[in-house]
């Protein structure tokens, strides 16, 4: 593994490649934004309840790292006060929707179409390890206590360890050129 780094690092300094990266500009936001918009996702709601208050923020920025041990992250905007507070509670979990939960998506966006911005009232919670918010009839439910926490650009990387998990068959709710959709066979 060493040794093939090595020798990538050696080609590419030989060609010139490394120099012409290190110097090279990234695309711009618009760019980045529009490729990443075509892309779909699973759509979340990360939940977090402590000493700090309890929270809720939408969030399709979400991925498993690792299963053993049970790992995960999401990305939030630094601009968004949950990360305060989910780095203060020291806990989180990441509620999947499912397709009959478009509007908990609006709300914890806050831009619902009807009701309160990040209102928990809007659905049903319960709690399984840490006591973050789980939220009743999703996908699926993973809870999470903080095992490290990486600042990437303009977002904070929260990587969990995973104490509780669960799931259902329900569909799950998929994002894609800022729509909601649900998957299907292909053909259909
Ligand atoms: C479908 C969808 C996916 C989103 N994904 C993310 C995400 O991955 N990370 C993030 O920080 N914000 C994401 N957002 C935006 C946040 O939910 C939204 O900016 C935030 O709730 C606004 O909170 P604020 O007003 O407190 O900043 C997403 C919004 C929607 C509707």
């Amino acid at each position: 593994m060493e040794g093939t780094a090595l020798m990538t690092d050696a080609a590419a300094e030989n060609t010139g490649l490394g120099q012409r990266l290190n110097e090279a500009l990234p695309v711009s936001p618009e760019a980045f934004v529009s490729a990443m918009r075509v892309q779909a996702t699973a759509v979340n709601v990360v939940t977090s309840d402590g000493p700090a208050g309890r929270v809720g923020v939408t969030v399709s920025a979400m991925s498993s790292v690792s299963a053993e041990p049970p790992l995960i992250l999401a990305c939030v905007n630094r601009r968004s006060p949950c990360v305060a507070t989910i780095r203060r509670n020291g806990v989180f979990c990441i509620n999947a929707l499912s397709v009959e939960q478009s509007h908990l998506a609006d709300t914890f966006a806050g831009r619902p179409s009807n009701g309160v911005p990040f209102d928990f009232e809007a659905a049903g919670w319960t709690s399984l390890e840490t006591g973050a918010p789980v939220l009743v009839d999703a996908v699926a439910n993973l809870d999470c206590t903080i095992h490290e926490i990486v600042e990437a650009g303009s977002h904070t990387i929260f990587i969990g360890l995973v104490l509780a998990a669960q799931h259902r068959n329900v569909k799950p709710l998929i994002y894609c050129d800022r729509s909601y959709g649900a998957p299907g066979p292909l053909g259909e």
